[in-house]
Order: C-alpha cells, then sequence, then structure tokens
C-alpha cells in the first residue's frame, strides 16, 4: 500500500507517520508537507533514510506540485493532515486558514478524482461542532451535532469537512472524516497549551491562562488518534464522519497546575490574561460510533499519557530549543506581550468579582 501523508513533519502526522512504520512496516509513505513554522524536518529524522518513506516538500494548494506528485507516485491513500492549526494564529490573520485548510484540502481531492485513489482521509477536528456549556455536563458531540463553528481556524475545519463530503456525494470519491478532540504528546508545537505550559514553567516564566482558565478540553494521547484513523482507513464506511476521543475532560487550569507540581514549579507562575476572542468554553466527544462500529478505544490514560509527555520534553530539549530561539520569540511577544494580566479569578471567587 502507498499511502500519502501531508503535514507530516507537524505534530500529529509525524507521530502517524512513526505508528504506521511500526505498526505497518511493509507500507511505502511518502509525506508532503510545506514546512510552515509548524513543519519541522528535523522530526522525522528518525524515517528519513528508510528506504519506503520519502520525503517532498511542496503545499497542498500548489496544484502543479500535487498533480506531479500524484502522477509520478500514484499513492493508493491520502491522509490529509496538513493544515494551520492553531486558533490564535487564525483569529490574527485568518487568510491562509482559508488557502491551506480549504482550497488545499480541494486540491488534493482534485487530484484524487484525476488520478485515482483508494480512500481519501481528512483529519478534522471536534471544534467543527463549536462548544458546549459548563452547566450541561450530560452533553456531548455526536456526528449529529450540527456543525456551529467559532473561529476562523474551525470555520475553515468546517469548510473542509463539508467539501469532502460534497465531493464524495457528487462525484463518488472514496472519503473519510475524522473529527478528534484536543491531541498532547511529544513533538507538539510549543504554541499549543501543553507544550507551551511545560516549556515556560521550565524557564521559571509566566504561564499564561487565558480568562479563568474554566474552560475545558477533552484530551487524547496522540498515539491513540494515529490508531483510530488506522481503523478507519482499514474498516471505516466511505462518506462517515467519525468522533474520536476518550471522555477525559479537563479545565485548563487543572492541567497548568498539574504540570507546575509534575516540575516541582510554583503555581504562583500561572498567570491570568486576557481571554481568548470567541473562547470556546467546552469541548466533550461522544466516541460512540468509533468504538461500536470499529472497535476503537483509547488506550493511553491521562496521568500516563501526560508524564510520558512532559519527559518527552525534559529529554527531548533540542528539538524545542531551536524551535523556540527563531521565529517563536516574535510570536511570542506579539501574541503575550499585549495581553494584559488580570488578577487571579476562580470559580469560587465568582461573584465576588461581580
Ligand atoms: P501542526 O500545526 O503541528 O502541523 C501541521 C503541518 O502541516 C506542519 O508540518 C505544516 O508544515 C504542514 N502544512 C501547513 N500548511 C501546509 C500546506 N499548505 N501544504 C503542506 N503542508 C502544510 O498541526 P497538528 O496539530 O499536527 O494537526 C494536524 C491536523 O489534525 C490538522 O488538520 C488539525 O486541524 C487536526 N487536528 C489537530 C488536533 C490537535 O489537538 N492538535 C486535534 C484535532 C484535529
Ligand atoms: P490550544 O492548545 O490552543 O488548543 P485549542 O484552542 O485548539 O483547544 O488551547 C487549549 C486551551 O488552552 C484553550 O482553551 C485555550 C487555552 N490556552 C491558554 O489558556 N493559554 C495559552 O497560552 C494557550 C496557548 C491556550
Amino acid at each position: 500500500m502507498k499511502l500519502l501523508v501531508t503535514g507530516g513533519a507537524g505534530f500529529i502526522g509525524s507521530n502517524f507517520i512513526f505508528y504506521m512504520r511500526k505498526e505497518h512496516p511493509e507500507d511505502l509513505i511518502i509525506c508532503l508537507d510545506s514546512l510552515t513554522y509548524a513543519g519541522n524536518l528535523s522530526t522525522l529524522a528518525s524515517v528519513m533514510d528508510q528506504p519506503n518513506f520519502k520525503f517532498v516538500k511542496a503545499s497542498i494548494t500548489d496544484r502543479r506540485a500535487v498533480y506531479r506528485l500524484f502522477e509520478e507516485e500514484q499513492p493508493d491513500i491520502v491522509v490529509n493532515f496538513a493544515a494551520e492549526s492553531h486558533v490564535d494564529r487564525s483569529i490574527e490573520n485568518p487568510e491562509v486558514f482559508l488557502e491551506t485548510n480549504i482550497i488545499g484540502t480541494a486540491v488534493l481531492m482534485d487530484a484524487c478524482r484525476i488520478y485515482g485513489i483508494r480512500r481519501f482521509h481528512q483529519v478534522s477536528t471536534d471544534e467543527v461542532y463549536g462548544d458546549l456549556p459548563l452547566d450541561r455536563p450530560d452533553r456531548f458531540f455526536t456526528e449529529q451535532t450540527p456543525l456551529h463553528t467559532s473561529s476562523p481556524y474551525s470555520s475553515s475545519k468546517a469548510g473542509a469537512d463539508l467539501l469532502a463530503l460534497a465531493y464524495h456525494r457528487t462525484y463518488g470519491l472514496p472519503v473519510t472524516i475524522s473529527r478528534c478532540s484536543n491531541n498532547y504528546g511529544p513533538y507538539q508545537f510549543p504554541e499549543k497549551l501543553i507544550p507551551l505550559m511545560i516549556i515556560n514553567a521550565l524557564h521559571n516564566k509566566p504561564l499564561p491562562v487565558y480568562g479563568k482558565g474554566e474552560n475545558v478540553r477533552d484530551w487524547l494521547y496522540v498515539e491513540d488518534h494515529c490508531k483510530a484513523i488506522d481503523r478507519i482507513l482499514q474498516h471505516g464506511r466511505v462518506g462517515e464522519v467519525y468522533n474520536i476521543g476518550g471522555h477525559n475532560e479537563m479545565r485548563n487550569i487543572d492541567i497548568v497546575k498539574l504540570i507546575c507540581n509534575a516540575l516541582g514549579k510554583p503555581e504562583s507562575l500561572i498567570t491570568y490574561v486576557t481571554d481568548r476572542k470567541g473562547h470556546d468554553m467546552r469541548y466533550a466527544i461522544d466516541p460512540s460510533k468509533i468504538h461500536s462500529e470499529l472497535g476503537w478505544l483509547p488506550e493511553t490514560r491521562f496521568q500516563d499519557g501526560i508524564g510520558r509527555t512532559i519527559r518527552w520534553y525534559l529529554e527531548n530539549q533540542d528539538w524545542w530549543k531551536t524551535i523556540i530561539s527563531g521565529e517563536y520569540q516574535n510570536y511570542y511577544e506579539k501574541m503575550y506581550g499585549g495581553r494584559s494580566s488580570a488578577a487571579p479569578l476562580t470559580s469560587d471567587m465568582k461573584g465576588k468579582e461581580e
């Protein structure tokens, strides 16, 4: 089987490549990545020289380059991880999100139509469903939940999902879509909550918690996400959407405190800063469809996964030090320099503040 993995130099894509190398060593993998700020070729160093792995640097929006690649390689399966993935960046500059996440996905699917494909898998997100209220812990996102996006990022992902379903219905393209909750694990770019807090804490820098830190995310260890995609590729029904998540809801503030404790750092590093615009309150996945149809369940408990992740960042400082010594500094200054810090507010202080 020949797989084209787009965005494979990023967080989840690289973990997926490692997972597939391990589980299906006979497969040939081609990684297509334009190496944006979030793509890192050093991440792929361990597979780069393997005979059944190939890296191609190009953008999924570059129709000519994508068609040439399909013509030369004739992949059987395409798994599309390539995307602009950070909500805060999408609030600053939506355009590149529309180009990569929507147009890029369309270009890939056009190539699939022209050159033929056994499966096009679109890696999507639970953020397409919008958010859930904190006071309704009984409610979860199912595949039937209406799309109701909040950020330019999630809107662009929802646009791509709708296009993928339209290509299935109109052209008969064999498409599957997965919508996963927040991932954590090795090789996550340090703009995202967990690695950012680990790295700041290691430097005894303030830990910038948006708003009151009460927003809830449903965290999944990245390898469990990779396993789920593999299951969908093998046994998923074409034209279907599968939600992926493991009922592991946590408040941001609790994650940040856990990281402080694990690293032996004082919670006084926590700094409450101006909230994200349009900040989604709670994400929570109902994974019963993928469980009952494909037998998938998450295998990594949060306590184990977060411990493994913190250790990874401690043991792989070269990987992230290279990142944070470059353009990242400008990003950090732009995103956090202007955010005023607020006095810590917790739910038990609610009411006193109003
Ligand atoms: P990431 O930002 O770490 O990596 C994205 C990769 O895509 C990078 O290697 C980047 O260079 C590449 N890329 C960006 N634009 C490109 C283009 N035009 N052409 C080719 N390559 C391009 O992202 P991630 O966290 O690994 O997310 C991967 C996918 O999973 C995304 O589609 C995202 O929406 C989805 N997702 C992420 C999460 C999460 O928690 N991180 C959860 C659910 C779904
Ligand atoms: P993030 O990792 O950006 O993922 P997403 O927004 O896609 O869920 O953020 C996770 C949560 O952490 C989200 O509620 C925003 C919050 N957050 C902070 O409080 N401070 C930060 O510095 C960052 C990056 C995120």
